[in-house]
């Protein structure tokens, strides 16, 4: 088993394109990404560092059934997190939104799944500038940089690639 464990939700596929690249570009210091409907809480504790990727949904939400997601997701999975002890894990998270569609709650599901593992002790790394992105307002804002790394597939699908080699290298000290 690899030191990084990476679990993505997903509606329509784009959220675990994004964590296979980020695998890939970690190679064996990771283990293959899996999709949070089928991660055990078992699994997902025995990672000291995790890598968590979140589409936003609905008005702002994570996915999950409630956010109108055929399958369970992160709002699911979140009942089961709620009294996990996150104490001592590094975590940083990327979020897939689009910035055009949604440009009052850009990539907002990003901070619902900040303030889960926030509250279970967790201390997230990898917060990103926002410069590059048009959109109006976003809840994953804190003191004006994102919480994680912010990916738009929807619109700047070119920008990705650079967005995840930088992203990497800016954590790659915390997470190893
Ligand atoms: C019903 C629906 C609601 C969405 N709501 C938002 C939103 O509130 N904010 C946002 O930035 N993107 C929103 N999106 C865009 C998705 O987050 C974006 O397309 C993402 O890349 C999908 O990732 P996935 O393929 O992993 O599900 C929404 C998409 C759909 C279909």
């Amino acid at each position: 088993m690899a030191n990084i464990g990476i679990f993505f939700g997903t509606d329509t596929g784009k959220t675990r394109k994004i964590a296979k690249m980020i695998h890939k570009k970690l190679s064996d210091m990771a283990d293959a990404p899996v999709n949070i409907n089928r991660a055990t809480l078992e699994d997902f504790l025995s990672y000291p560092v995790l890598l968590l990727g979140t589409p936003t949904l609905g008005d702002g939400q994570l996915p999950g059934c409630d956010a109108g997601c055929e399958s369970e997701s992160w709002l699911e999975f979140a009942d089961m997190l709620a009294s996990a002890n996150l104490q001592g894990k590094t975590i940083a998270l990327f979020g897939l939104g689009d910035q055009q569609g949604y440009p009052d709650n850009f990539a907002s599901g990003l901070k619902a799944l900040y303030d889960i593992v926030t509250d279970c002790g967790a201390s997230v790394v990898g917060e990103w500038p926002n410069d590059g992105y048009e959109f109006n307002a976003s809840a994953a804002l804190v003191e004006d940089k994102f919480v994680g790394l912010v990916i738009d597939q929807d619109n700047q699908y070119d920008l990705t690639e650079e967005r995840v080699d930088n992203w990497l290298a800016q954590i790659k000290p915390a997470i190893m």
